[in-house]
């Protein structure tokens, strides 16, 4: 099965995109051929500066090649390097009823968020269209978040093949609900826009940190707490063994434990964790040119395959003479 998702480079990846997002990407490496790439033209959407747009595009491959990206057998590479899939995006524009964008909610939330309403933003689902439906992808893995986008791709695809034959493949969506929102550690969901995240790569001794300061209630350490509202133990779920699990939640409950004792356990179990990835991401950080070079094949095995839908589609529309 041909799986395929987009990660937009918008900063170093943290511990809820690895365990909301990335984990499942990886794993599905496994028995499927998978199809990653950097969402940079999406990126663009909200103008960030260039180095920041470059810079950030390789920390996304970084992250993903240490956490073990199987950089021989999944096709890895930046949206941009395979411009195919903006011409796509305009041939699905001149089928795409105005209305189904109007609709999206994303487009809507980013603009209450105070991003400039421009056009790419209000066309970001075209373009997403086009990512999926130019690699001919089976199923998208994605957080619920994404799940009207595969939804105005699926219609996208419908209608085209309604007016032209059967040329796209229609696509399924793959809820990646398996981790319901990580906190951050003001309590919301973890993320970049809230500035409440824990990147995994950052030193241990900031993980650490930042793990002590997780916000937490007043319940003195004597009484008796409640695992299920407490962010710390949110976060021992994602590592801790079942056993070890349940012997915190027995702990909570009981009380006589402060959940500093639970917030300097998790700090072991997160550094743990990640300490066998780390070398490795720091090696690559002095090997751009290895970087570079597995997003350059990535890009070629993508473009192979992009050319091809491509062709199919023109020559479906009329301008294939
Ligand atoms: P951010 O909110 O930090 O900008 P993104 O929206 O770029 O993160 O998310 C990238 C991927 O990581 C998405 O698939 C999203 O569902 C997942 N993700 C991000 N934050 C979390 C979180 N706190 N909990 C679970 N999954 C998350
Ligand atoms: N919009 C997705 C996000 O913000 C990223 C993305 C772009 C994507 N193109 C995609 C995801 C194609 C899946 C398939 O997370």
């Amino acid at each position: 099965m041909r799986v395929l998702s987009g990660i937009q480079p918008s900063g170093r990846l943290h511990i809820g995109n690895y365990f909301g997002a990335m984990r499942q990407h990886l794993q599905l490496q496994a028995e499927n051929e998978c199809f990653y790439f950097i969402a940079d033209f999406h990126a663009l959407t909200s103008n960030p500066s260039p180095a920041d747009l470059a810079r950030h595009s390789l920390d996304v491959v970084m992250d993903y090649i240490a956490l073990g990206l199987d950089t021989e057998k999944t096709v890895f590479w930046r949206q941009s390097d395979v411009p195919e899939v903006a011409e796509l995006t305009w041939l699905l524009s001149c089928i795409t009823p105005m209305g189904l964008l109007q609709r999206c909610t994303s487009y809507k939330e980013k603009i209450a968020q105070g991003l400039s309403p421009n056009h790419g933003l209000f066309a970001y689902p075209v373009l997403q269209a086009a990512d999926i439906l130019i690699y001919k992808s089976d199923l998208v893995p994605v957080g619920a978040d994404q799940k009207q986008h595969i939804e105005v791709t699926r219609d996208i695809a419908i209608r085209f093949n309604g007016i032209y034959g059967d040329i796209l493949t229609v696509p399924r969506e793959h809820i990646i609900e398996s981790v319901a929102v990580v906190p951050g550690t003001d309590g919301r969901k973890m993320s970049k826009s809230y500035g409440n995240t824990i990147e995994i790569f950052e030193s241990e001794d900031s993980i650490r940190k930042k793990i002590m300061r997780i916000v937490t209630d007043s319940t003195p350490v004597e009484q008796p707490k409640d695992p299920d509202k407490c962010n710390v133990f949110a976060l021992l779920k994602l590592i801790a063994s079942a056993e070890e699990l349940s012997e915190w939640e027995n702990r909570y409950r009981k009380g006589g434990m402060g959940y500093s004792e639970a917030k300097k356990r998790l700090g072991e179990l997160m550094v743990d964790y990640f300490k066998p990835y780390r070398n490795k991401r720091m090696e690559l950080e002095s090997n751009l040119d290895y970087v570079k070079q597995v997003l350059a094949n990535g890009a070629q095995r993508a473009k192979t395959v992009a050319a091809k839908t491509l062709a199919e589609v023109r020559e479906a529309v009329g301008l294939g003479a």
